[in-house]
């Protein structure tokens, strides 16, 4: 059993489930894509290891290839604003690709919606969306997500690559944290 770092309230996903989860989904991605090279484009920083979790739950004769793409949401203090900058693209060209986005959550969607038009304006093969964490009942766009790991409850989440302001990221489960962990403002 996991002893809970400093602020963590309880643990909502343990280091079990979440390989539960990452194996159905490399599972459900080898189904569809049926034998077709593929590449997977993480999201950074949050997905960063899910993607590297996801890559290698993959079967060793599977054609995969990795790269990373970073977007800022939103500024720091204010998530409504729905904007999303791209910090850093992909290394590789992703034309004529078939392309699995790979994101540690998707909230309102607004993130996800982004990278997909973006990465769907440079002619990949197919593009694919594969999210660890969804909270459903947050959208505010109706953006496709094809795979889904888990379903997080109504709570802040940080943990296994999320964070809150830039802690938490390492720890190897999904958590929910103490009130008295959130520095004021900062989270809504
Ligand atoms: C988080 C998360 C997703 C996005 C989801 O990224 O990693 O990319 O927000 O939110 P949305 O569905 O409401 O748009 P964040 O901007 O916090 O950056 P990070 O991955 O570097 O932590």
């Amino acid at each position: 059993m996991s002893v809970t770092a400093h602020g963590i309230a309880a643990i909502e996903f343990d280091e079990a489930a979440i390989a539960r989860a990452v194996r159905r989904l490399a599972d459900d991605l080898v189904r569809d894509l049926a034998g077709e090279p593929f590449v997977l484009v993480g999201v950074l920083k949050g997905a960063l290891f899910f993607t590297a979790d996801l890559a290698r739950a993959l079967p060793t004769d599977v054609d995969a290839t990795i790269d990373f793409i970073a977007v800022s949401s939103y500024g720091k203090a204010d998530r409504s604003s729905g904007e999303v900058r791209l910090l850093k693209d992909t290394t590789e060209s992703v034309e004529g690709k078939n392309v699995v986005i790979v994101e540690d959550i998707v909230d309102n969607g607004l993130t996800l919606q982004y990278l997909q038009r973006l990465l769907a304006g440079r002619n990949p093969a197919s593009l694919r969306s594969c999210v660890l964490l969804d909270k459903p009942y947050r959208r505010r766009t109706d953006v496709r997500v094809d795979y889904v790991g888990l379903t997080a409850p109504d709570t802040f989440i940080v943990g296994y690559g999320l964070d809150y302001q830039e802690k938490y990221r390492n720890l190897p489960y999904l958590a929910r944290l103490h009130d008295w962990a959130f520095a004021g403002e900062g989270r809504e």
